[in-house]
């Protein structure tokens, strides 16, 4: 089973991730969690990353797509993968594509730009696994603690409301186009296209989700 999550920031697209990790027993790539581990590590790849990331920009094609195939080449990756936030341009889809990565499904998790201004200012990151939660959509089991670690929960950097503005401009502008170029995948029958609507209740997108791919 592999996998795509495709949606703006906030979408959802995390919180959904957890859930069909533990239904189907694949890894969650993310590469924002990816890129906030090399920071935290302080390598010269999260050097670079960090000034791009508060900024609510994208990092480098190049850097990106280096980084995700040396993780889908991992031997958990063997049975598959749920890519969370990769690809996110063109550039990083043909490149996949020309490595010959089939992808088996892409799930689009679609919420208005409103919404997710909205969602932002009440998300909390466990920053060592990503689990991700809201203080009121997904509260964690005890306040500011992670319910499997029990350490703090932080906010985002990214997570401000300007940042947030900059960080939809540019999912509109550079990730939406990808919602017709997986379509016409999808026409061609090299993949399934499946949208849901993420407005609804986290438990109510989980359910139409799992059950679309069980
Ligand atoms: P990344 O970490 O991938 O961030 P993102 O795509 O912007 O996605 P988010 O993690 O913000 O949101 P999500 O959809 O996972 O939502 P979540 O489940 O947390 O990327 C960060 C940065 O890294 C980028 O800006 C870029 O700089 C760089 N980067 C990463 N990948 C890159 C790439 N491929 N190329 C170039 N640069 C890259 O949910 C959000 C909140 O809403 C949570 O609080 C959650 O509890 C809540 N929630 C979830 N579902 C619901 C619901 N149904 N109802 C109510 N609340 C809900």
């Amino acid at each position: 089973m592999r996998i795509i999550l495709l949606g703006a920031p906030g979408a959802g697209k995390g919180t959904q991730a957890q859930v069909m990790m533990d239904k189907f027993g694949i890894p969650q790539i993310s590469t924002g969690d990816m890129l906030r581990a090399a920071i935290k590590a302080g390598t010269p790849l999260g050097l670079e990353a960090k000034k791009v990331m508060d900024a609510g920009q994208l990092v480098s094609d190049d850097i990106i797509i280096g980084l995700v195939k040396e993780r889908v080449a991992q031997p958990d990756c063997e049975q598959g993968f749920l890519l969370d936030g990769f690809p996110r341009t063109i550039p990083q889809a043909d490149a996949m594509k020309d490595a010959g990565v089939v992808i088996d499904y892409v799930v689009e998790i679609d919420v208005p730009d409103e919404e997710i201004v909205k969602r932002m200012g009440g998300r909390r990151v466990h920053p060592g696994s990503g689990r991700t939660y809201h203080i009121i959509y997904n509260p964690p089991q005890v306040e500011g603690k992670d319910d499997v670690t029990g350490d703090n929960l932080v906010i985002r950097e990214d997570d401000h409301e300007d940042t947030v503005r900059k960080r939809l401009g540019i999912y509109h502008d550079q990730t939406k186009p990808l919602v017709g170029y997986y379509g016409a995948e999808a026409e061609a029958g090299n993949t399934k296209y499946l949208k849901f609507d993420g407005t609804q209740t986290v438990e109510a997108v989980s359910s139409e989700l799992l059950s679309a791919l069980s």
